[in-house]
């Protein structure tokens, strides 16, 4: 709403009709920016970001590369989340150009930052942020490309983005006004983290009597354990400084396999003059500048940043381009009239009287956080030349190839083909395709090789454009044939956690992943056997001699079901079984996974869970679970309150049920009732979890956004769809809106009607374009691809309205038996 009177106005021209040009200026002139609220995700249940969503507060654009915004101390590091690089209840200690949103593990990001100082007299030291970092006063402000906060020391700071570069706003209170500029600034890991990331080397130049400065940044390690990568930085500010001064220092930070000295305290700065260069040099010195101005009366110091993985001039470059304007609300207005264009506007609800502005607030909360990541670096490609795009910032295929790329399939896609182009090419260029990739470097992979779980989706839906499906194709077959090496990573010494399948040597001689040999054996099967259906679906356009072996390989999750292990009520359950083909079940329990790491037999979720997670094939899991009462009763054991014995730690969010929303792994599980013909529970039980952990709130998510992951899947939940990746298949649920009107695949616009909302939620009737349906499923021509109308007929009574066929199961294998070894 603040930037309204900002938005240009459509002109007239271009041939459109009056009533079209009426529609579109009735449409741009509301703000659905305004709807956004940018804090969900960024607190935990006790008010500290522990067990929050991790999320990104600051400034950015769709997809963008820069994410500005402050990085802040931990109040406890035991409990502590900072990679977002914003806290609830830290200290600021920089403000920083890049970021990631929603990750768990150890920090990645937080560079090339600049903090605005009052003072530099001791007990101040550059070097040690401690002595200068800044509690808050008030609340802070966040908005679609704005952010807003004031420091103890009086400094408001306010911050915006373009897609390379960031601009900040300091008001300085009357007396000495300082920014520092500090290269050698990272978000660390907690204390003895061996993930944590490190500065490793830099440059800094002042250049322009201190109105600019230029140089580069060196950085290791984080999340996923990256090779050194580079930024390239170029910074300026509104006025020249009238003091400007270069500093380095020995680096204490005990960075390993780098020089440094990390046992004699944090040292104090060497300052340089403004036309010598400083450079690490061979023990890695930590360095920056330090820009002053006189004291004097209250005053705005504006600083604009362009990043670069390429070089200094291209960072510089960005500025130009992208904020020409020292003005802050300038980018600002920029940065909202480019996300209500590229995202907001493409979906039109009802915003009358009559709407719940909560669920409005929802919806274009959950749009913003899909955008966030990953990064469009094309162009920015530090390491080879190609025509193809470049992104980064996948962080992870495990997180986001269950429903958050679908929602990119139908509503980016254009940058969705981008997306997977640059995939390809990553392929081509570095071996592997990546599950996790971040700092221009694979890794890390949680379980199976879920990239081709992505192609797969992207392939079966119909999208070609330049992408080179011959490549992609043979990408797959590498992830599904070619053992990657061991990166002997801390987490897990057994195998390569950096790329491909870690443990394809059982998978292709047993068909299962070992107990004995191999670590996460059970979830590693369940996602192995999806991997390889993956392949199946693909090869059946690029290498149909391929399809009946990738399609027998993705039964290889019926090799490790245990038809003898009960719990509860139930018998017969995935179980760990070892390479001599014996079960190891005898004190199996599958509501327990120990610590669900990467050690355990399974990651992020007990076995119970995993014991749903084959959407190729739900025929041969209702068949394993006793036919459709025996699955029914199961998934319904799975919503029961106290039934967990697990301790989920900070993913945990409360939950006493088997079923956990607030992880990936359990996304489809609320709407498997619709492959028995009782859409109805579908509805009810993933309404259920909705409405109980998912708030316009700064607890707003139960746990990691991971990438926006979780908000995707409340976008679906409030479109009334949920898509079956792998397959043109989409679930049919219940919508929450009256009417919405969303842009997809282009131009073409497929609308959701409901109506009868006022008295409940549960179906009654449905009509796709028109035409009566009876199933409880459609396909992805139906109406994703020219576009269509799905009409709801929703009342307060459970219905068994569907009378069709159950959703498919294509990748339906009956395991000959005797091939199973035991
Ligand atoms: C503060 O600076 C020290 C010294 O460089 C570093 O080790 C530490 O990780 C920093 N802490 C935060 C929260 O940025
Ligand atoms: C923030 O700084 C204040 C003092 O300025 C200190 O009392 C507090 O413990 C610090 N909090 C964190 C989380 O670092
Ligand atoms: C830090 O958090 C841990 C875990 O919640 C808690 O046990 C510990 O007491 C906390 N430390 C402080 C100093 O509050
Ligand atoms: C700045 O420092 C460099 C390197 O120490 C020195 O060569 C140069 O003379 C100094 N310039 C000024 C203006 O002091
Ligand atoms: C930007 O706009 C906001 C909202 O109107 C206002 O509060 C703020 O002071 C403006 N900032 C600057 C630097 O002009
Ligand atoms: C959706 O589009 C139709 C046809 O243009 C229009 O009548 C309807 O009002 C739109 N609904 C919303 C919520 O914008
Ligand atoms: C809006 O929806 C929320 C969440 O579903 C609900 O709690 C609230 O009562 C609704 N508000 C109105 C005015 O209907
Ligand atoms: C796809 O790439 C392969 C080699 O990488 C090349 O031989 C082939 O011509 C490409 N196909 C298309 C359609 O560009
Ligand atoms: C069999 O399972 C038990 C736990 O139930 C475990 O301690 C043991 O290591 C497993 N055996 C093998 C060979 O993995
Ligand atoms: C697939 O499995 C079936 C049944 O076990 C077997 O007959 C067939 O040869 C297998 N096909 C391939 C290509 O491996
Ligand atoms: C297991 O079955 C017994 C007897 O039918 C019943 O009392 C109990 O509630 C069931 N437990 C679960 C978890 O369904
Ligand atoms: C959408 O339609 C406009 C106007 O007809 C056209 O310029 C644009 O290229 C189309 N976009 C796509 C993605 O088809």
């Amino acid at each position: 709403m603040l930037w309204n009177s900002r938005l240009p106005l459509l002109g007239p021209g271009l041939g459109i009709s009056l009533i079209q040009l009426a529609a579109t200026v009735q449409a741009s002139q509301v703000d659905l920016s305004q709807y956004v609220n940018a804090f969900i995700g960024s607190e935990g249940p006790d008010g500290t970001g522990f067990g929050g969503g991790d999320i990104f507060v600051g400034g950015a654009r769709p997809f963008g590369v820069a994410k500005v915004g402050i990085d802040s101390t931990a109040a406890n590091w035991s409990t502590a989340v900072l990679n977002g690089g914003w806290t609830p209840d830290g200290n600021v200690t920089g403000i920083s150009m890049m970021h990631e949103s929603g990750t768990g593990g150890a920090p990645k990001y937080g560079l090339i930052a600049q903090m605005p100082l009052t003072s530099v007299q001791s007990p101040v030291n550059v070097l040690d942020n401690q002595t200068y970092s800044q509690p808050r006063v008030g609340d802070d402000v966040a908005s679609v490309g704005y952010y807003k906060t004031k420091l103890k020391s009086g400094i408001t700071v306010e911050l915006s983005a373009s897609r390379h570069a960031g601009i900040m706003d300091y008001s300085f209170p009357d007396g000495e006004k300082h920014v520092l500029i500090d290269v050698s600034h990272y978000l660390p890991g907690s204390p003895g983290d061996s993930g944590s990331q490190f500065y490793v080397a830099g440059e800094i130049q002042i250049e322009d009597d201190g109105k600019a400065y230029s140089g580069y940044g060196t950085y290791i390690g984080g999340w996923n354990n990256g090779a050194p990568f580079t930024v390239f930085f170029y910074g300026e500010f509104s006025h020249a400084p009238d003091q400007a001064q270069t500093f380095s220092g020995v680096n204490t930070d005990p960075i390993p396999k780098y020089q440094n000295l990390a046992d004699g305290g944090i040292s104090h700065p060497t300052y340089g003059n403004k036309t010598n260069k400083v450079t690490s040099g061979p023990m890695n010195r930590r360095l920056g500048a330090l820009m002053s101005w006189n004291s004097g009366s209250a005053a705005h110091v504006v600083s604009r940043v362009g990043i670069s993985s390429i070089s200094t001039e291209r960072a510089r470059s960005y500025i130009q381009k992208e904020i020409p304007s020292w003005k802050l609300n300038d980018t600002v207005a920029d940065a909202v009239k480019e996300w209500n264009k590229d995202v907001f506007n493409k979906v039109q609800v009802p915003l009358d009287d009559s709407a719940n502005m909560t669920h409005v607030r929802l919806l274009y909360s959950s749009l913003y956080f899909i955008h966030l990541m990953p990064s469009d670096r094309s162009g920015e490609n530090p390491l080879w030349e190609s025509e193809e795009p470049y992104w980064d910032d996948f962080y992870t295929m495990w997180d986001i190839f269950r429903c958050t790329v679908s929602f990119y399939h139908i509503f980016q896609p254009e940058y969705y083909e981008s997306m997977i182009r640059s995939l390809i090419d990553i392929w081509r260029h570095a071996g592997y395709m990546p599950d996790g990739r971040s700092g221009n470097w694979n890794g890390l992979v949680q379980g199976g090789s879920d990239s081709d779980n992505v192609l797969a989706d992207a392939y079966v839906k119909g999208l070609r454009g330049a992408i080179n499906w011959t490549d992609g194709y043979a990408a797959m077959v590498k992830d599904a044939e070619v053992t990657p090496y061991n990166t002997f990573d801390p987490t897990d010494f057994t195998a390569s956690t950096k790329e491909g399948r870690g443990a394809l040597d059982d998978w292709k001689e047993l068909g299962y992943v070992s107990e004995d040999r191999n670590t996460r054996c059970i979830s590693r099967t369940v996602e192995y056997s999806l991997n390889d259906f993956a392949l199946s679906q693909v090869a059946k356009g690029e290498a149909p001699g391929d399809v009946q072996k990738y399609l027998n390989r993705s039964a290889g999750w019926q090799n490790i079901w245990d038809s003898s292990v009960k719990s509860l009520n139930y018998t017969g359950f995935l179980a760990p079984r070892l390479s001599d083909g014996t079960f190891n079940s005898s004190d199996y329990d599958p509501r327990l996974c120990f610590d669900c790491e990467w050690s355990s037999y399974t990651y992020e979720g007990v076995p119970w869970e995993y014991s749903f997670v084959v959407p190729h094939d739900v025929e041969t899991l209702i068949k394993f679970m006793g036919g459709t009462e025996g699955f029914e009763s199961r998934l319904d054991t799975m919503f029961k309150p106290n039934m967990s014995i697990q301790n989920l730690g900070a993913n945990g969010a409360g939950i006493t049920t088997l079923m956990n929303i607030g992880n990936e792994p359990d996304f489809a599980t609320p709407y498997l009732y619709n492959y028995i013909n009782k859409q109805h529970k579908s509805v009810a039980q993933s309404r259920s979890l909705a409405n109980q952990y998912f708030k316009d709130a700064a607890y707003g998510i139960p746990g990691n956004s991971d990438a926006g992951a979780m908000n995707s899947w409340l976008l679906w939940q409030m479109i009334g769809v949920y898509p079956i990746v792998t397959q043109p298949v989409y679930l049919i649920s219940s919508p929450w809106f009256p009417d919405m009107n969303m842009t997809i695949n282009g131009n073409n616009t497929l609308r959701i009607k409901a109506s009868g909302l006022d008295d409940g939620y549960f179906v009654q009737s449905v009509k796709i374009n028109g035409k009566q349906w009876t199933k409880n499923w459609f396909e992805h021509d139906d109406v994703m691809t020219n576009g269509g109308t799905i009409e709801f007929e929703l009342g307060k009574d459970a219905k068994g309205w569907e009378s069709g066929d159950v959703p498919p199961s294509p990748g339906h294998v009956e395991l000959n038996q005797s091939s199973m070894k035991t």
